[in-house]
């Protein structure tokens, strides 16, 4: 928390009041926060009954700490409410989707064209076996089909547990394994920075070792063979021929409001990541509920968010919040900066993008590119900015105020998790003033304070963020470990108040700021990496005795990983070991893994009980003054490495 990064954020003072016209027509307005602080629980209620349920619940919240059931007893399917809830009125033929390659071809699908694409499919993988129940990995680059498999999945009451394409097969197999998947959903390939990437030739690679796994459903980017790939009859087929044969009449499945949506993979403080597990009710109501407000959705909106659907963000807020809203998603397959750095701004100028949802590390990236590039493109149909995934420094805060929304657009800065499904701080847009590297007020109907370790609340001042009350859209269990659930999230305190692993301060207007996570998490570019993950990854690899992973601070990506590594043997450790071993992080976990710096040395820090002491190497890595070393087994350890550290860095 002594972070430099936000040693200028403490003395942030400056202020940004809604613009009137956006605040005199907002969503969200201040009577919101009144109408949910008076009765939580008739909040969320009301806003279940704005969906479409098959039968009402009988109880809004059952909560028997750690485990909450919302909606008790309601049935309902949230591809229903994403889809055929529109097609009766005039969003029918409403653009829900509007999608554009990296090589610059587009596709828009109507909600009556998204349902469709959807009763299809979700046909198409019962006629191989699926049922109500059954988890169905989804592999895929940003594809409109991604959108389709989920949507499928959810009529038909099947899991889905979506990968993001850019994790290594390694990842994938462990994913697929762990919640034994019936089927995987990927395609030949997508296009990324001008490159293309082979999806199902990884995908292969980890279905070597995923014997749950019936059959694979190939959807094809491009042409005939454009994206090399074999298919093992029997085994795989393709998308577009299973979708020829499927009927389109397909009947959302009625699910109970406590059934599994899906689960998603994330990283935590083991070298095992977690399955968080998200229901259909309380899910729906609380991402519907958050992207109405926060993003103070309109129909006449371009909503773009630029999250992947691997991620949370892809889920709550490309998905399903915005479809359950009737929204118009826009959605683009590749990188920011191809063919030129001013993609982004093309993309908003050329679909008069309203809503720009994205993470301060692209922000940073723009910043670097320079202001001259949103400069040459109209933006002025944006209307709202958005922040998630890290911590956003007021510099950068103010670039994107300044650049992208011309000093008139708000900027939503939200903090929430995958465990969260939602949204939970953030200032709604148009009911409270904004101020840069604060994510402001708990949304209305959330209960969040900064506590101490005994669990008194931090009025003004720095402590651990905790949510005090269940909120509709909060993570259930881990799939297949609720020990580990109610260890990691509710043993913190007294068992029912739900520790978020990040730090916070709140000042006195009540503003939270996020200060970044507080375990052995790192955030690289917004995604959250274990440290155990990347040291796990490390010693598999035969030439690595120990290692121990931390963070650094990173201009771009907000945290770098630095990796201290202890050889076998008489090993001498070079440039060449060095790129080895980042490489192989990277095909062990994924390339958003690979550590920035691996510094060699031939004994770790620990502790006399034989624990190695990351605080110091942390210090190390950042150049700061050490840290206690007094429980240090060999104190001249620590000055060893230092003096290699700064060697590498000279
Ligand atoms: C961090 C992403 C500061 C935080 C939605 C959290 C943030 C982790 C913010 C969750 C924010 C997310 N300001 N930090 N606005 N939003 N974080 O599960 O450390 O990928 O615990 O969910 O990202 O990452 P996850």
């Amino acid at each position: 928390m002594s972070d430099p990064v936000f040693s200028d954020l403490l003395k942030e003072e400056r202020v940004f009041a809604p613009p009137p016209a956006f605040a005199a027509d907002a969503v969200g307005t201040p009577a919101l926060y009144q109408r949910a602080a008076a009765d939580p629980l008739k909040f969320w209620e009301d806003h279940a009954s704005e969906l479409e349920w098959f039968e009402p619940w009988q109880q809004v919240l059952d909560w028997q700490p750690p485990h909450a059931q919302w909606f008790v007893g309601g049935r309902l399917n949230v591809s229903h409410n994403c889809l055929d809830r529109h097609l009766a009125g005039p969003r029918r033929n409403k653009a829900a989707i509007i999608w554009e390659g990296e090589n610059g071809e587009q596709r828009t699908l109507t909600y009556l064209q998204l349902h469709r694409q959807v009763c299809h499919f979700a046909n198409a993988i019962k006629s191989l076996g699926v049922v109500k129940g059954d988890r169905v990995a989804i592999y895929m680059p940003m594809l409109v089909e991604a959108a389709v498999a989920m949507l499928a999945c959810a009529r038909i009451g099947a899991i889905h547990n979506v990968v993001f394409g850019g994790f290594s097969p390694d990842s994938l197999t462990d994913r697929i394994n762990d919640s034994r998947c019936k089927i995987l959903v990927t395609a030949d390939g997508g296009w990324r920075r001008g490159k293309q990437l082979l999806l199902k030739n990884e995908a292969d690679l980890a279905l070597a070792s995923t014997p749950s796994i019936d059959h694979v459903v190939v959807v094809r980017r491009g042409a005939e063979d454009e994206f090399a790939c074999t298919m093992r009859p029997g085994r795989d087929l393709w998308y577009h021929e299973i979708m020829l044969d499927a009927p389109v009449e397909c009947r959302a499945e009625s699910m109970d409001a406590e059934d599994v949506l899906f689960i998603l993979y994330t990283s935590g403080t083991t070298g095992k990541p977690k399955g968080i597990v998200h229901t259909t009710g309380g899910y729906l109501v609380g991402t519907y509920t958050t992207s109405k407000y926060v993003f103070d959705l309109r129909e006449t909106d371009i909503y773009w968010c630029t999250a992947d659907v691997g991620w949370i963000t892809g889920h709550s807020y490309i998905i399903y919040g915005p479809l359950a809203n009737g929204a118009t998603v826009f959605m683009y397959e590749g990188a920011p900066n191809y063919p030129k750095h001013d993609r982004f701004w093309k993309i908003v100028e050329e679909h008069q993008v309203s809503i720009f949802y994205t993470a301060p590390t692209a922000i940073r990236a723009f910043m670097k590119w320079g202001d001259e590039l949103p400069a040459r493109h109209d933006l002025s149909s944006l209307r709202l900015l958005g922040t998630v995934g890290e911590p956003i420094n007021p510099e950068a805060w103010m670039w994107y105020h300044q650049n992208i929304g011309s000093e008139r657009c708000p900027i939503v800065d939200t903090w929430w998790q995958t465990e969260t499904g939602g949204i939970m701080i953030a200032n709604l847009p148009g009911a409270k003033p904004q101020k840069p590297g604060f994510a402001g007020h708990p949304l209305p109907g959330i209960s969040a304070v900064v506590l101490d370790e005994d669990g008194s609340e931090i009025a003004t001042g720095s402590g651990l963020l905790a949510i005090t009350q269940p909120w509709p859209s909060m993570l259930r269990t881990l799939w297949g470990d609720d020990e580990r659930f109610r260890q990691t999230y509710f043993s913190r305190w007294d068992g029912s108040i739900y520790f978020a692993g990040d730090g916070a301060k709140r000042d006195k207007d009540g503003y939270f700021m996020i200060l970044g996570r507080v375990d052995d998490v790192l955030n690289v570019s917004g995604h959250r990496i274990g440290t155990m993950e990347v040291e796990s990854a490390l010693v598999d690899n035969p030439v690595v005795a120990e290692a121990a992973v931390v963070g650094c601070a990173h201009e771009l990506k907000g945290q770098g990983i630095v990796a201290f590594v202890s050889l076998r043997g008489k090993l001498a450790g070079d440039e060449e070991l060095r790129d080895k071993l980042k490489q192989h992080v990277a095909k062990k976990i994924g390339a958003i893994a690979r550590p920035e710096e691996i510094i060699f040395a031939a004994d770790l820090p620990k502790t006399r009980s034989g624990k190695i002491m990351r605080r110091l190497l942390r210090d190390v890595a950042e150049g700061r003054a050490l840290g206690d070393t007094t429980t240090l087994a060999d104190p001249a350890v620590v000055e060893k490495l230092r003096t290699l550290y700064e060697d590498k860095e000279g």
